[in-house]
């Protein structure tokens, strides 16, 4: 069975764990409210908010429901549009700002926008109309130009009282009625359903202890790839293990869980630490709703060539952990046993790696970088935000003072997508730039190192020459830049 709260109701299914969470609310809830238009993550018409109980209060995420396994709704609470409609057919503060301001038209899109600045409305986000505009960048419209909705997100953070720091703002959102009073009990609710045996392990046991591959994490690149599959698989659920979540310093090394998500990166206070572009660079990859899904561990086995974390965390020289989950009745030899490998040995050819299919990633590491570290992500896309990459690189240099104008490279790893059938860590350019100082004849040479190493195509995201000079551009601007 799998226990969760559907708005105001406490649900205990036995529907197949990979059943979309979209389908689950309209056809066996006949919740209606949540539209279904693109089923690939991208038009934000279906977005929910899920509640997730972190110590002793709810944390509050949207997610794009037509990716998401019934699976990772266990022991969470699940709001649709009907759970924040006011009982006396009035409308919220969100709802009445999106009509005051003419950002509704046909509609269609309409309760996806609401969802989402309601999210923004109750999760720990600074309440600013930046941050009011990026709660929308996973939901599409066809018929307002945005300009309108856009009025309507600055319009409610005025009307939103400044959270208190200490606090969630689900609170300040009952008081201004922009979700309902019972979000008051949810707490409570998710820890009386947490006690629950069943409730966060719905296919069987734990999954370090039985393996029904594949597993599923977020659900972003399955969902999409093989929908009809997925609806009928029962594979391991792994978004919400405990054991494969977390963003650890260890001293030497920063350690992260499987399981951790994009938006996870962008909250973590030791993340923000080491990297001060953080936002900017994470910023580019997809949406809200889907880095709030997204796990590295899925970025890393999807192996596109283009995967914008695979492409960062190369850059790192990052490794990850590996570990054997067959359960005893599959004889594997393998069961439970854990390997390291170097996340730039993963990739074989165009989507071959080598990973078994029972084996999880549970940890990547990279190590801790110093004072001298330099780091820069860029992605160039046919659109800037919610785009997938032509070209994209991640490079990471230590420096040292050489002489009172000149900076020497010590350590240097560079990685390209877009650029070959895998996410290229390259070798040869990275190791040529140690021990150079940083000037225009060591940038030349390194370019064209970096340009024997990649075998760019001719496709629809750009030419064979237009790939390499998109690189060559690239590097250079974080050598004379960011370096600099
Ligand atoms: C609208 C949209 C926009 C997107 N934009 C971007 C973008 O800008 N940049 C980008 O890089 N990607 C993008 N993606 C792709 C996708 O979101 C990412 O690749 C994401 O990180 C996949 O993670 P997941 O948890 O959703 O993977 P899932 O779909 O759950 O799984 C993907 C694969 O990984 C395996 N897997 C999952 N977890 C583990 C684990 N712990 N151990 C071993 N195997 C595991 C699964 O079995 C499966 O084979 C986008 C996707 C969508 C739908
Ligand atoms: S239906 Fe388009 S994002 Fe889900
Ligand atoms: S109002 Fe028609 S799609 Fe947004």
């Amino acid at each position: 069975m799998i226990d969760f709260i559907l708005n105001d109701t406490e649900i205990s299914t036995s529907e197949p764990a990979g059943t979309t969470v979209l389908d689950f609310v309209r056809y066996h809830k006949d919740l209606k409210g949540t539209k279904i238009g693109c089923r690939e993550g991208d038009c934000g018409a279906c977005t929910v908010m899920v509640g997730e109980l972190v110590g002793n209060e709810v944390k509050y995420r949207t997610m794009t429901s037509c990716l998401m396994p019934l699976a990772n709704a266990a022991g969470k609470h699940i709001v649709t549009v009907e759970g924040i409609n006011p009982q006396d057919g009035s409308m919220t503060p969100v709802q009445q700002a999106m009509v005051d301001e003419s950002g509704t038209q046909c509609g269609f899109c309409t309760v996806g926008f609401v969802m989402s600045l309601t999210n923004f409305c109750v999760d720990e986000t600074a309440n600013t109309p930046e941050m009011a505009i990026s709660a929308v960048d996973g939901n599409i419209c066809r018929c307002t130009g945005y300009k309108s909705i856009e009025r309507a997100a600055m319009t409610i953070c005025g009307t939103m009282a400044e959270p208190p720091a200490s606090a969630g703002g689900v609170d300040i959102a009952i008081e201004n009625g922009v979700v309902p009073k019972y979000f008051a009990d949810i707490t409570s609710s998710l820890k009386c359903l947490i006690k629950s045996p069943d409730t966060t392990a719905p296919a069987s046991s734990h999954p370090l202890t039985r393996a029904v591959p594949p597993f599923v994490s977020g659900g972003t690149d399955l969902y999409v790839q093989k929908p009809e599959h997925m609806a009928e698989s029962n594979a391991t659920p792994l978004l919400y293990d405990e054991q494969l979540r977390g963003i650890r310093d260890l001293g030497e090394h920063i350690e992260i869980g499987g399981s951790a998500t994009v938006t996870d990166l962008l909250v973590s206070p030791v993340m923000r630490s080491v990297f001060p572009q953080l936002n900017k660079h994470l910023k580019l990859v997809s949406s809200t709703p889907i880095r709030n899904m997204a796990t590295l561990a899925g970025n890393f086995v999807n192996a596109s060539p283009i995967g914008d974390m695979t492409v960062w965390f190369l850059a790192l020289n990052a490794e990850i952990d590996l570990v054997g989950v067959s359960a005893a009745s599959r004889h594997s030899p393998q069961s439970g046993e854990k390997r390291t490998l170097s996340l730039k040995d993963l990739y074989l050819g165009y989507k071959q790696i080598a990973k078994q299919p029972d084996e999880m990633i549970t940890a990547i590491r990279f190590k801790k970088p110093g004072d001298d570290f330099r780091f820069n992500f860029e992605k160039v896309c046919k659109r800037t935000y919610l785009d997938i990459a032509t070209v994209n690189t991640a490079m990471s240099l230590s420096v040292a003072s050489a002489s009172a104008d000149a900076l020497m490279i010590t350590g240097a790893h560079v990685s390209a997508g877009g650029v070959g059938p895998i996410p290229l860590y390259l070798n040869e350019t990275s190791a040529f730039l140690i021990g150079k100082t940083v000037n225009e004849e060591t940038i030349t040479a390194a370019n064209e190192i970096m340009q024997s190493e990649i075998s760019p195509i001719s496709d629809v995201r750009g030419t064979e020459q237009y790939k390499r000079l998109l690189l060559r551009q690239l590097f250079r601007h974080f050598a004379c830049h960011v370096v600099l």
